[in-house]
């Protein structure tokens, strides 16, 4: 099998493509910046090219002659603007869009798309508005095309900007002022993820399909940042922000270059990203705890032996 994996760069990206390459599938990952994508240079089955996949005649080249293509690109500062901004719009709409039409003019039959946990034409947030918009996008650009779409709440695993982000911040600071901290997350394992997207591929039946991914616990955002902290050893008091000064953090946030929150973040956090009652993981996956995995990359080193002992029950 022969894959475009679109936003293979990165986090999850990365998490796909070694899966793939153990399954020996080949791959091509196309980055903005070869750089960023070196640490996947050493997997045999896994090319990496630098290309702009904006341009739709370059999407065509890569496209051609593949079985799928996987598109994970996404980005959590899109700007403001109604119904979102220019960012999430460009990254999650119109880019799917033209995924869709590039595979169905090259004859790619399979194309699995990334969306977000809780995305929705009317959700509070441009993020969660323009990864429905992505979804609908894909499917009207080429009504042919077998799609299967994932929905994940928040994602952890080793490198992940979430639970890393925590344990670095808490660190440093004497005290978390916490924005949202009743936000509500069901947290899935990156590794999970991956293992859905692969199996997608294997799966033809899954197409036509989209699937809310979780792990098996919900948690708020005091109890994963409190969990962040006694993992890695630096627990630190949490003074919970209510919505107006979350909002303004959040504001003072958006001038930090890369600044870890947007105002946009904060209206995503309305609403809880959990799967509604009774959502089964697809594929016969059982998720991972992330009580079994985060010590391995959170805690001092050797503190994720416990964990994986635990785990394998030993
Ligand atoms: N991480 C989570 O907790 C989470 C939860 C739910 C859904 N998701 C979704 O999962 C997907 C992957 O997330 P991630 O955490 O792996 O993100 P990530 O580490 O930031 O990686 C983003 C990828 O998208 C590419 N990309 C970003 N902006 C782009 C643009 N404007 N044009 C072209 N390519 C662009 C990057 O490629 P370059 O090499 O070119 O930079 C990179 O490969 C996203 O769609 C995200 O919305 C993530």
């Amino acid at each position: 099998m022969d894959v475009l994996l679109v936003g293979g760069s990165g986090f999850v990206g990365s998490a796909v493509a070694r899966r793939l390459h153990a399954a020996g599938v080949r791959v091509t990952v196309p980055t903005r910046r070869r750089e960023r994508a070196k640490h996947l240079l050493v997997l045999p089955t896994i090319d990496v090219v630098e290309a702009d996949v904006h341009d739709d005649g370059t999407l065509v080249r890569l496209m051609r002659g593949r079985d799928a293509v996987i598109n994970l690109v996404g980005v959590l500062r899109g700007g403001e603007g109604l119904p979102y901004g220019k960012g999430f719009a460009r990254a999650h709409v119109d880019l799917p869009g033209r995924i869709a039409r590039a595979a169905a003019a090259t004859g790619v039959r399979r194309l699995v798309h990334m969306s977000a946990l809780r995305a929705a034409e009317d959700a509070p947030s441009g993020y969660l508005r323009s990864k429905a918009a992505g979804e609908r996008a894909v499917l009207a650009a080429a009504p042919g095309l077998a799609v299967t779409i994932f929905r994940p709440s928040v994602i952890f695993g080793s490198g992940d900007s979430f639970l890393t982000l925590f344990a670095g911040l808490l660190k440093l600071a004497p005290l978390v002022p916490l924005a949202c901290p009743d936000a509500r997350f069901q947290p899935v394992w990156v590794e999970d993820v991956a293992a859905a997207f692969a199996a997608a591929l294997r799966h033809p039946e899954s197409s036509g399909h989209a699937f809310d991914l979780g792990g098996p616990r919900q948690y708020s955002l005091r109890e994963l940042v409190d969990y962040a902290g006694r993992v890695s050893g630096h627990r630190r008091p949490i003074l919970g922000l209510p919505l107006p000064l979350s909002r303004f953090q959040a504001l003072v946030m958006e001038w930090v270059p890369g600044g870890p929150m947007t105002r946009d973040n904060v209206r995503s956090m309305q609403v809880p990203s959990v799967c509604p009652e009774g959502t089964a993981f697809p594929f016969g996956i059982a998720p991972a705890a992330l009580e079994a995995v985060a010590p391995g990359y959170l805690g001092p080193p050797g503190a994720g032996f416990d964990a994986f002992r635990t785990r394998a029950r030993r």
